[in-house]
């Protein structure tokens, strides 16, 4: 079948498009993009004064919880919740229960996302096995079966020996280490930023320090074997500059900033709502400095990504003492609001930047299709209403879990529709538009 979106903004900054153009689609795959396209039988698609057409958005960090916490998320409602957030892709860590440490958690994965039939679903293999830091795992076995990345995520890679020959191995199949970056020793029993409102609230606190480590670890040894290495869920100002340094010495480092680390600070820890579990994730959010930091590095093109740490916990899990409580909260479905109304609508960025982040860059950094609306590519599209106005209701959210400290948020900017192999998955009824 093919399809004709007709009169659309058109932002595709792999290709250095940003005008009004007509996307033909194929089947699965583009097939032309220009002005005044024939319709040549397909079904015509008008694009609303408004709305914007972009190849479509990859995050790079979620958790999916299945194999072993399917009353968290399963690989359906991650899915499910990806397209609704305006996601035609996800890449899912590997801290299931079992861990995704050989090739038939990754095949079960797999399985599970053509089942669904909604985002496209790239599995991230462990580092070790177990990811208990003790022996690696199978790298070669996981690349073959499908991970495009290796990972330890929930915590660091426990060695530096081994995340050095983690390096060797992923580099030598073209994938890059993501770390979780936080040397433990510092961090302790942390379960806050150490700063002000941690004290006054008497949390135990970690420190930037506490991550900074880890980046400066990762990109020493990036440095040494010659391999990619991406910082996940960046949020100390240390980091960055560790990240900007390793950068401008020619290092292969990328790292990634997660929305709740742009938006919030340590300061919600106490406000609204003392205590709200809603806000404790790892890394934690941090003081303004930090938070301000994170913009920056958006704005000046440190950040390569934009990426959200899904990371879906049941409501009896979260409704404990803050202590006592899991790290994470639900991200698919409020980034890409949150983008548009804190960094285009505030006028740190411009949509071109921010395709960069949820697009392009992403796919680069996994080595995997997508990031651009060439001829030829696949037909994932999103299509953006960056005008729209969204209020974020945690009972309405597509994911399995409600864990969201932007319940009630008003924000400016949405997902009109959702395209995954010229399949419209996700169509939003409020933006108007008829596929
Ligand atoms: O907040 C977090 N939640 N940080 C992590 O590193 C792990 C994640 C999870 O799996 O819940
Ligand atoms: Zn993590």
């Amino acid at each position: 079948m093919k399809r004709l979106f007709k009169g659309g903004r058109v932002v595709d900054p792999a290709n250095g498009i940003d005008g009004v153009h007509d996307v033909l689609i194929d089947g699965d795959r583009i097939a032309a993009i220009g002005r005044d396209l024939p319709v040549d039988g397909a079904a015509v698609v008008e694009i609303p004064h408004g709305l914007v057409v972009c190849p479509g958005f990859i995050d790079m960090h979620v958790h999916l919880r299945e194999p072993g916490q399917e009353h968290k998320e399963t690989v359906a409602s991650g899915a499910a919740a990806a397209v609704a957030g305006g996601f035609t892709a996800v890449a899912c860590m590997p801290n299931t229960i079992p861990v995704n440490d050989d090739a038939n958690v990754t095949t079960y994965i797999l399985a599970k996302a053509a089942e669904a039939g909604l985002a496209r679903v790239y599995p991230i293999g462990a580092v070790s096995r177990g990811s208990k830091g003790a022996l690696l795992a199978d790298i070669a076995e996981l690349k073959q079966a499908g991970c495009v990345a290796i990972t330890d995520d929930g915590h660091p890679v426990a060695t530096a020996l081994l995340l050095r020959r983690a390096m060797e191995y992923a580099g030598m199949f073209g994938m890059p280490v993501i770390e979780h970056c936080e040397d433990p020793s510092l961090r302790g029993d942390g379960v806050a930023h150490e700063g002000y409102h941690a004290a006054m609230l008497g949390l135990r606190g970690m420190p930037g320090a506490c991550e900074a480590l880890g980046v400066e670890r990762g990109i020493l040894l990036s440095e040494l074997t010659g391999s990619a290495f991406h910082v996940a869920h960046m949020s100390a100002r240390a980091s960055l500059r560790a990240v900007r340094k390793g950068k401008e010495a020619g290092i292969r480092v990328t790292c990634e900033v997660a929305p709740h680390h742009f938006t919030l600070t340590d300061e919600s820890l106490a406000s609204p709502i003392p205590y709200d579990t809603n806000m404790k994730m790892n890394p934690p959010l941090r003081e303004a400095a930090d938070r301000d930091a994170m913009l920056a590095g958006i704005a000046d093109g440190s950040v390569d990504a934009i990426a959200t740490d899904h990371a879906p916990h049941h409501y009896d899990e979260k409704k404990v003492e803050f202590d006592r409580a899991p790290f994470g909260i639900v991200g698919l479905e409020t980034a890409v609001p949150l983008s548009l109304d804190r960094l285009v609508h505030a006028g740190l960025i411009r949509l071109p930047r921010l395709v960069e982040l949820l697009s392009v860059n992403p796919a680069r950094i996994l080595g995997v299709r997508g990031g651009s609306l060439s001829p030829g590519a696949p037909a994932d599209v999103t299509i953006v209403a960056p005008d729209l106005h969204v209020r974020i209701e945690a009972s309405r959210l597509r994911s399995r879990s409600r864990n969201t400290p932007f319940d009630g948020w008003q924000l400016q900017g949405g997902v009109a529709a959702t395209i995954v192999g010229g399949r419209p998955v996700f169509i939003n009824s409020d933006a108007g538009l008829a596929v």
